[in-house]
């Protein structure tokens, strides 16, 4: 097998889609010393979206990329990612999107630029595979400090259910994807966990994993709104909220088959995802 470009490979998806590869993994990260601390297996090259010759470099020899972008105010990252796949000779990209892409209702900021960097990719002349993402269960790190601090989970819209999916499910699609694209090519995978559950429901799940009592508070939407701004940039902050109240309104609790269907077992549950994460809560 050549080798295989992971983007992202300290994040939440990525780390498993280097442990899946294993050796095979050529692991592009912003920071080594990150890539070591997560004792990530595969060869680690440092690189950056931003630098397009790095890229290339970086691309240089691989079968196939699997490519995170995570900056809606910058669609030249997967426009860099894209042209480095082409200019390397790369035959395959592995994309992770959003299943907010396929509600009509969505056109927030974050729809638009998932929407098109997909049509960049698909456009491309390359073989792609896209990985629609329900909101990672990790998104509940962001519950971390809280929770440890106070025994406190606060959040907009907590009883929007929603069908969040495991990271390492997620990889798993990915991996299978990059090691057959006779198989995956051309497809589009909605992933999404095995069911929905609400932000209050899942403190719940998350209190029973640490054995002791968490505290729900809802946020309104003024305070989810001054959070979200004093870490992101307005347009972004806005997108979460439009996307926050479609959730309440239903958007976010289909549940859907294919994590089984590719992998061939049932998808992770949001306890089972706690257990493993439990160090980051205490
Ligand atoms: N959050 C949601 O609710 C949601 C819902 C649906 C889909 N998604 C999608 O899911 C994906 C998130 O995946 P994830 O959870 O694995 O992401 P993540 O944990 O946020 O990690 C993002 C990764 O991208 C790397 N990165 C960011 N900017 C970079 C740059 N300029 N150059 C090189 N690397 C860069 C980061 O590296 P560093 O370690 O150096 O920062 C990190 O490894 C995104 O594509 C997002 O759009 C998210």
């Amino acid at each position: 097998m050549k080798p295989v470009v992971v983007t992202g490979a300290t994040g939440a998806v990525g780390r498993y889609v280097a442990h899946g590869l294993g050796s095979a993994g050529r692991l592009l990260v912003r920071d080594a010393g990150r890539a070591a601390a997560l004792g990530l297996p595969g060869r680690v090259l440092v690189g950056d979206y931003r630098e397009p010759e790095g890229l290339r470099r970086a691309f240089e020899g691989a079968g196939a990329v699997f490519a995170v972008t995570n900056n809606p105010l910058r669609p030249a990252d997967d426009e860099n990612i894209v042209a480095a796949a082409r200019a390397a000779g790369v035959g395959h990209v592995v994309k992770v999107s959003w299943l907010g892409v396929a509600d009509p209702g969505a056109d927030d900021l974050v729809a638009r630029w998932n929407r098109e960097a997909e049509e960049r990719l698909r456009a491309s002349g390359l073989l792609w595979t896209v990985l629609r993402l329900r909101s990672p269960m990790s998104n509940a790190l962001g519950w971390a400090a809280g929770v440890r601090a106070e025994g406190v989970v606060r959040a907009l819209g907590g009883d929007a259910a929603t069908a969040a999916v495991d990271p390492r499910d997620v990889a798993e699609v990915a991996v299978a994807a990059v090691r057959d694209p006779a198989a995956h090519a051309g497809r589009v995978y909605g992933l999404t966990g095995p069911v929905a559950l609400s932000a209050r429901q899942q403190t719940a799940e998350l209190a029973a994993v640490l054995g002791r009592p968490l505290r729900f508070e809802e946020l309104s939407e003024e305070q989810a709104l001054a959070g979200w701004r004093r870490k992101l940039p307005e347009p972004v902050a806005q997108a979460l909220l439009a996307a926050a109240r479609r959730r309440a309104d239903g958007a976010a609790a289909s549940v859907l088959p294919t994590v089984a269907e590719v992998t061939g077992r049932a998808p992770g549950t949001f306890r089972g995802w706690a257990e493993r994460c439990r160090g980051s809560f205490v």
